[in-house]
């Protein structure tokens, strides 16, 4: 007897507990690989757990839509979504199109995210983890890695490539903090629901991304705000809401993710003495250390695919209209993918994770995330000898993006 059931994958609580997490996410991959949920509150899904499995499912984009139904979210969420923004995911970013369209919509700042390009920013990059690691030092050997620190920084990153002003960033942090933990009562505002919590949140963005498209529009700049503001898709004018989803998925995408892989990277570390050891030693192993810490902290739990066609995997069968969740955090575990699924190793060198997701939906960032993540560390090694746990870690209650919302520690400079 296990203990657990399919459906708890959309309790947020699940998320809260690491260990109970992996237990859960073992048994899913090992006794229900293609698994009918039905839990209350939600419309059913089946979920998909194997790695080989969900990149099967990614490489068949046409028989496995992105949108409508993008994430895991209650249906009086999606029912207030679809009533005041026509769709259920609340905005209509990247990650729900298809097909050319979507093509075209990406095509307007794949570029900009190419290595090549992400590499011009990476003396930028470094000098803001320099500067954030910097601020441990005011903190009297002692702080809060996650919410004093490893917040804010990437969205310090994304807000900079956007073009978005440093004294909007507070609130910035704040509504994507609220739009990613709507279900953790510890995150919602007083007094709402979580579906009158989202929609509140949402027009927020949209009040602020109003003024950032007018702004832009009339003075155009070299960021990713200009080329949302004026693109043009296959030639065609955006609509409000694409534009809008747009914005929120770069100003978002990019800082509750690569956050939760600094944070559970040093918790890693810290739980692993001698891979800190090892990395302390050999600085040339930061490269795969990065690409470990965001196997092992895999932020984006899971995307939800729309199914246009029968389609049969593992003797079950996915019927046209189903839909189905992938779960990333579950295959970047699995062991049929990796020696040691469950150790934490830096020096991985065969790691063909899916935390970035697969195919055309492949996380648009991920050169971006990983030279954020390798600056931290860098900048963190040349500023911090010693670190260790000053109370237990936080894990955020939600089924979509969830990592250690807190983690005090205390430290000795150099
Ligand atoms: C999409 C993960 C950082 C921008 C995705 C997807 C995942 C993901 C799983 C969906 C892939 C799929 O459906 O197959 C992560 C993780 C990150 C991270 C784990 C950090 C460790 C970033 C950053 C940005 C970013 C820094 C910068 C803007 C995007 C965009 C998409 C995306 C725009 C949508 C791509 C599309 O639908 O075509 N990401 N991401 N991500 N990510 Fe990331």
């Amino acid at each position: 007897m296990s203990g657990f059931a399919v459906n708890q994958i959309a309790d947020p609580t699940l998320y809260g507990d690491p260990q109970r997490l992996q237990q859960f996410y073992d048994w899913l991959r090992r006794e229900h690989p293609v698994a009918w949920a039905d839990p209350e509150g939600f419309r059913p899904f089946w979920v998909v757990s194997r790695h080989a499995d969900i990149r099967e499912l990614e490489r068949q984009p046409e028989i496995f839509n992105a949108g409508p139904r993008m994430t895991l979210l209650p249906i009086p969420v999606e029912q207030a979504n679809v009533a005041i923004f026509g769709v259920e995911s609340g905005v209509f970013p990247l990650t729900a199109m298809d097909g050319a369209h979507h093509q075209a919509m990406r095509a307007l700042t794949q570029d900009f995210f190419l290595p090549k390009n992400i590499r011009k920013l990476e003396s930028a990059i470094a000098k803001h983890a320099t500067a954030f690691v910097a601020r441990m030092a005011q903190d009297e050997g002692s702080c809060d890695l996650a919410t004093d620190i490893a917040f804010w920084y990437p969205l310090r990153v994304a807000m900079a490539i956007l073009g978005i002003d440093e004294q909007d960033e507070a609130r910035m942090l704040r509504l994507t903090h609220e739009l990613f933990g709507a279900s953790d009562p510890a995150v919602r505002r007083p007094g709402l629901s979580e579906a009158e919590h989202i929609v509140a949140v949402k027009q927020d963005y949209i009040a602020f991304f109003d003024a950032i498209t007018r702004d832009r529009q009339a003075n155009p700049r070299e960021d990713v705000a200009t080329l949302i503001a004026t693109g043009m898709p296959g030639g065609a004018e955006m609509s409000a809401e694409e534009r809008l989803g747009y914005y929120v998925i770069v100003a978002t995408a990019g800082h509750d993710t690569t956050a939760a892989s600094i944070v559970g990277g040093m918790q890693a570390l810290l739980d692993n003495p001698e891979q800190m050891a090892l990395l302390k030693a050999h600085p040339e192993l930061m490269k795969t250390f990065v690409n470990e810490a965001i196997r092992w902290t895999a932020p984006v739990k899971h995307f939800m695919r729309n199914v246009t066609q029968d389609y049969t995997l593992h003797g079950q069968t996915l019927r046209a209209g189903d839909h189905v969740l992938l779960s990333f955090g579950a295959a970047t575990r699995d062991p049929e993918a990796f020696g040691d699924a469950d150790c934490f190793r830096i020096d991985r060198a065969l790691n063909n994770h899916l935390a970035f997701g697969h195919g055309p939906h492949t996380c648009l960032g991920q050169y971006l995330a990983k030279l954020e993540i390798e600056a931290f560390f860098t900048a963190f090694f040349a500023q911090i000898a010693t670190i260790a746990p000053a109370g237990p870690p936080i894990y955020t209650e939600g089924s979509f993006v969830s990592g250690i919302r807190s983690m005090p520690v205390r430290y000795s400079r150099l």
